[in-house]
């Protein structure tokens, strides 16, 4: 079987072309190398001993995907490529809505031309928006709070569409939580361009003095100890979730969503804390004003994904934070 990967080289991507190969798949890469870069590859050879093909190139090309899909006899496609920073999205929305959903529709339609109907989709637990209980369940009603996640939102309906017309197509669609960590290699994990918006890839730049402190944004939530409170996921357990997901696809068909998260939430406090423990480093921080559009507190019911897939989170927090480190400390 020969899996296409869109944005292969970018963080979960890259881990999830790991576990593919590891589990006797071919991998195919497309990326336009916009938030990664082509070195990727060469470390993916260098943990798996096997060379994914690679194409540098926009999703939203119909005549480059067209080349791609004409090039390779492709059984199905993992979709990763798309810009993912909150932030950003609120300033430039269209951008957003022209890389993602644009690019999504690209997608389809070239896969659709070519007779491939099986697709992986990278949701996110953004798409259920505020809600007043947790854990966050896939029948939850969904709304966007930010143009990223109406991105999500979109692409949820348009697959949902696609199903509801055509039962040809079969569609895994995955809502992570919070993933973070790296590959136990040190070779693969997540770049920080710039200043990070996320809370890993800041702790880690702390931690290796290129930023001064972290902000802890708010110690006023009804939670524990005040801190905000989130599903922190191993990336490459999340990366196990999508191998899993396509073994279901080739059985079952169907259009699912299914949350990827371990079902335990940890605070910001927590978080610094495990991450000093394990890797033997301070972490200076100030606690600051809550950051708009913030939520206290959110974490997964995974229980869809082990009765679907078989799937669980194995890997803990001390993992996580140990190998985020890792890879932060061994690459530039
Ligand atoms: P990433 O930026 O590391 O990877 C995305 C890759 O897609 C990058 O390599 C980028 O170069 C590529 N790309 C972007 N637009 C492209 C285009 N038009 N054509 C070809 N390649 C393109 O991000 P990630 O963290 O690996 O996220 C992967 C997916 O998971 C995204 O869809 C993201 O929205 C989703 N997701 C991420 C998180 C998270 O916290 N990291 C959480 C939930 C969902
Ligand atoms: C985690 C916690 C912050 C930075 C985002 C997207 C979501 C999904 C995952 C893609 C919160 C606190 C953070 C800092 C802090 N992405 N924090 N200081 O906001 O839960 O989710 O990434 O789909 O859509 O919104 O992740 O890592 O930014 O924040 O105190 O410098 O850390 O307040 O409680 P978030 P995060």
């Amino acid at each position: 079987m020969n899996i296409l990967i869109t944005g292969g080289t970018g963080y979960i991507g890259s881990h999830t072309a790991v576990e593919l190969i590891k589990s006797g798949y071919e991998v195919t890469i497309v990326d336009d190398l916009s938030n990664s870069s082509a070195d990727v590859v060469d470390r993916i050879e260098k943990i798996t001993g096997t060379r994914p093909s690679f194409y540098m190139c926009d999703v939203k090309s119909p005549d480059a995907m067209r080349a791609v899909f004409s090039h390779k006899k492709i059984d199905g496609v993992i979709h990763f490529a798309a810009f993912k920073a909150v932030g950003e999205s609120c300033r430039l929305p269209i951008k957003y809505y022209s890389n993602n959903i644009a690019g999504t529709i690209n997608l389809l339609s070239v896969m659709n031309e070519f007779g491939c109907k099986q697709i992986v989709f990278s949701s996110s637990a953004t798409v259920y928006g505020v809600q007043k209980t947790n854990p966050y369940t896939e029948d939850m009603s969904l709304m966007a709070v930010n143009p990223y996640g109406t991105t999500k939102l979109v692409i949820e309906d348009i697959l949902r569409d696609l199903y509801a017309n055509d039962r040809e197509w079969r569609i895994a669609i995955l809502r992570y939580f919070n993933p973070i960590g790296a590959h136990e290699s040190g070779l693969i994990g997540e770049k920080a361009n710039g200043i990070p918006n996320n809370l890993m890839p800041y702790l880690c730049l702390v931690a290796k003095g290129k930023l001064k402190q972290l902000s802890v944004f708010g110690n006023d939530y009804p939670t524990r100890d005040g801190t905000g409170v989130r599903d922190y996921i191993h990336v490459v357990d999340l990366a196990k979730g999508h191998v899993k997901a396509l073994g279901y696809l080739e059985k079952h068909g169907g259009c699912e969503a299914v949350n990827l998260g371990t079902g335990r939430g940890y605070s910001v406090l927590e978080l610094i804390r495990a991450f000093e423990k394990e890797n033997g480093i301070k972490i200076p921080y100030r606690i600051t004003e809550r950051r708009p559009g913030d939520l206290a507190e959110y974490y997964a019911d995974p229980s869809k994904a082990l009765r679907l897939y078989g799937w669980k989170a194995e890997l803990g927090l001390s993992d996580m934070v140990r190998s985020s480190w890792k890879f932060t400390s061994q690459n530039d």
